[in-house]
Order: structure tokens, then sequence, then C-alpha cells
């Protein structure tokens, strides 16, 4: 798959934002703690949510559209969910929560790594273990199999996010009370917290680094609308400013996006905060700035490539820390074939303003390195042709329709 993306475009009107695609997919697996009736409204339609309503259909769960809601009836009849859809999204880990819940077994393939670090699941198991259950590996298996699941307190060495979300389901249906200590803070995982409680759980202090959870014997159905996307959110924002336009973007928590805007406006572009719109304009240069990416409420890393494509074209050096994932900078040679000066120093990249970048064919690793080629590419002159492009497709939904919508020239190949 390849999109031709043509430069220069400055893009300019109003961008509606979807439902967050990690928002979505912990709370359409969550759905799995509960035998009754769950409605998803806004669900996005991207790659990674069609990957995950076939591997709970694969559960044992039953699963009708009807616009843009889905309806959820799950009854956990498998508990080793499919290799070939395990492997494609390392969200597919969040299966065991559920699975150990309701099952108190559960057998699913080790995550592959990908192309942004080993990303390993220590924390999730040891999580596990603290809350009685067996871990044994197994031909590139991992097994989690409890008598019972018993509440505990459960420190994070590091507050990952999935991790949290994991032990959360699991805590939801465990007997007694459990303390996820050092826990990630980030939206998705309190909205997370937020659906799981409107189905009769109780989980509380969710968005501060100690969540109390509450297990209880079964969970209720619910309805339930998840949050908007604040990357998809942040990549338009960037992408409104690296082309010098001016967007007004719907649909937004510009709460949710205060490090993103704070570095945007120091970057020398224009925020204006509404209550759920945010406009960003851009007249003057870009001014080179500082970055280190830290979990939430610091600067995201899934912003990290879309502000290394946009800092490119600065009258100076930017400098990025990637403090998050040891090996996220394989955008950056997909840049330097655009014209972009940048030097990697371990977790450091350095980038050098360049007057101008060219367009070039250039290769997408992983989602938000795509976005950032995108970006890239309305900044260039000439026409960039991405490939590898379905990893944009796994977490933006439209994004070549909306795009043309406010002035982009983007056509897939
Ligand atoms: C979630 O991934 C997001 N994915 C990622 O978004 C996001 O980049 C990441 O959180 C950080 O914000 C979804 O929500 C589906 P982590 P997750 O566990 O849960 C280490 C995107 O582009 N770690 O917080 O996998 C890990 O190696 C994606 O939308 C352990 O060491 O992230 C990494 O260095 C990319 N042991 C760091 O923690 C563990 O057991 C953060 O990982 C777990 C994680």
């Amino acid at each position: 798959m390849e999109i031709a993306v043509a430069g220069k475009a400055t893009l300019q009107g109003t961008i509606e934002i979807s439902t967050s695609k990690n928002a979505t997919l912990p709370i359409l697996i969550a759905a799995l703690l509960s035998e009754e009736n769950i409605k998803i409204n806004m669900v996005p339609e991207i790659n990674d949510v069609e990957i995950v309503k076939k591997l709970l259909q694969n559960l044992g769960a039953f699963l009708v559209k009807n616009d843009n809601s889905l309806c959820i009836r799950s009854f956990v009849s498998n508990i080793y969910p499919d290799y070939d859809l395990v492997r494609q999204i390392r969200a597919s880990l969040l299966l065991m929560g559920p699975i150990l819940a309701t099952r108190k077994i559960v057998k699913i393939s080790l995550p592959g790594g990908c192309a942004i670090g080993t990303r390993p699941i220590d924390l999730h198991l040891k999580g596990f273990e603290a809350l009685g259950a067996k871990i044994r590996l197994t031909g590139g298996n991992v097994i989690a199999e409890a008598r019972e699941l018993k509440g505990n307190h459960i420190y994070l060495d590091f507050p990952s996010v999935g991790a949290t979300e994991n032990l959360m389901m699991a805590a939801a249906l465990a007997e007694g009370t459990t303390y996820i200590e050092n826990a990630a803070l980030e939206p998705e995982v309190v909205d997370l917290a937020n659906f799981i409680n409107s189905m009769g759980g109780r989980i509380h202090a969710a968005g501060s680094n100690i969540i109390k959870i509450e297990g209880k014997k079964r969970l209720h159905g619910s309805t339930y609308t998840p949050i908007p996307d604040r990357i998809e959110a942040g990549t338009y924002m960037v992408a409104a400013a690296a082309t010098g336009g001016d967007l007004l973007i719907k649909n937004v928590i510009p709460e949710h996006l205060k490090a993103t805007t704070a570095k945007l406006v120091e970057s020398g572009a224009r925020v204006q905060e509404m209550d759920r719109e945010i406009r960003v304009q851009r007249i003057g240069p870009v001014r080179p700035i500082y970055i280190k990416t830290l979990p939430y409420p610091g600067f995201p890393t899934d912003m990290q490539a879309q502000f290394m494509a946009y800092l490119s074209h600065t009258s100076g050096s930017s400098v990025i820390t990637e403090s998050v994932f040891e090996n996220r900078f394989m955008h950056t040679q997909e840049l330097m074939r655009m014209g972009a000066n940048i030097k990697i120093e371990g977790r450091t990249a350095i980038i050098k303003g360049v007057p101008q970048l060219s367009a070039a064919h250039v290769k997408a690793t992983d989602l938000r390195a795509g976005a950032a080629l995108l970006i890239a590419g309305l900044m260039s002159e000439g026409t960039t042709f991405i490939s590898n492009s379905h990893h944009i497709d796994r977490g933006y939904e439209n994004i070549v329709d909306k795009l043309n919508r406010v002035g982009a020239n983007i056509y897939r190949n």
C-alpha cells in the first residue's frame, strides 16, 4: 500500500477528530468482563479495531455493528486467542486480563517486538502473579493460571499504560481490593476505568498514581462512548503548524493536549483553546525547541515523530529525547531522505533545521512514523510517496479524506 502526498500544501479549514484508538481498544477488550449486552458508540473504522473485533469473535463474542456503534455479547469460550491475529497488534496482550479474570486461565503468544523496541511484558506478568496467577512460558506462549484471583498491592516499576489497563481488568473481578501503585495516568486509562465502572465496577482514583480496585463477582452490561483521540488531534495540530496553515480541530478535550499545545506555542505557533475545539495557526518562522518524551502528563511519545518532521524546517537546532521507548527513531533515516539534517546520539536526536525539505520515496515503519512522513510530505517541494502506508491506517480514521478536505492533495497509489 502506498500513498502519494503533493507538497507544498497549506492546510486551512475544519477537521473533526474520531474516537481514540488507544481508549477504544482496551474498552472493546474489557467488554469480555461481562456476559451482558455492551454497546460502544462512535467506534473508529481503523485497522487495529478490526483486528480486535476479530479477536473478540475468536474468543466467543457475538458482535453486531450498526452505524458506528458496536454491540457485543460475550461468553469467553476460548482461552487461547488466535496467533495470527495476536501477532498483528501489541494491544492483543490486553486480552490476558479479562480471560484470566473470567476463565482463570489464559494462553497467549508472546508479542513480537515491533519497530519501536522490544516492549517486554514483565510488568504485566508480575502484576498477574501478585493477584495469585502462576505464570509459565512455553513454546513462544505465556500461560497464566489461577485457582482464584485475590486483590493485592501491585507496584509498577514503570507507569506502563498496558500493564495498568491489563491489571485493572483482572482486578475488577478479583476477590478483595487491589491497589496499583505507580499506575499510568493516561486519559485512556481513566476512560477504561470509567467504562468498567459503568458496568458496575468499583475503580477509584484512575488518573492518579495509586488506583484502587474493589473486585466484584460480576459486571453488568453498559452503553459507552470512549474519549476523542488526543494523538490524532495532536497530529493535525502539528500538520497545521508545519504547513503554515490555520486549522480548527473539533471534538477534542484540550486538557488532554496540554503538552502538545505548550510545545507548539513554544515553537511559534498560535493555539486557541475553546471548550471542545482547538484552533492552530502559524504565521511566523518555526522556532527550534527542546522536547523530552515522558509518561502522561509529560510530552507524549506518540507525538515525537510528528514533531521531528515539523522541526526539520526551522532556523536553528532542536533536541528531542525519547525516554519512553528505546528505539523510536526509525523515522529519522526516512526524514533524512527528504533532506532533513538529524543526528542521533543514543536516545537523543539533534535536528538541525534546513531551509526546505524535498519529496522522496519513503517507507512508514510504524503508525506515528507514517504520520510524520505524511506531514513532511505536506511541507516538501514535489510529491512524496509513502510505502507501507497501512501503518497509518491502523490509527487514523479517514486521514486522506480529512486532509484533502482542508487543502491537501493526497491519493492512494
Ligand atoms: C501504549 O502502549 C500505547 N498503545 C502506545 O501507543 C503508547 O506509545 C504507549 O502506551 C506509551 O504511551 C496502546 O494504548 C494500544 P507501555 P503500551 O506499556 O501499553 C516498557 C500508538 O502509536 N514496558 O506504557 O505498550 C515498554 O517497553 C502506540 O498508538 C516494560 O518494560 O506502552 C516501553 O519502553 C505506540 N515492561 C514503556 O514501558 C512491561 O511489562 C512504555 O510501555 C510493559 C512496558
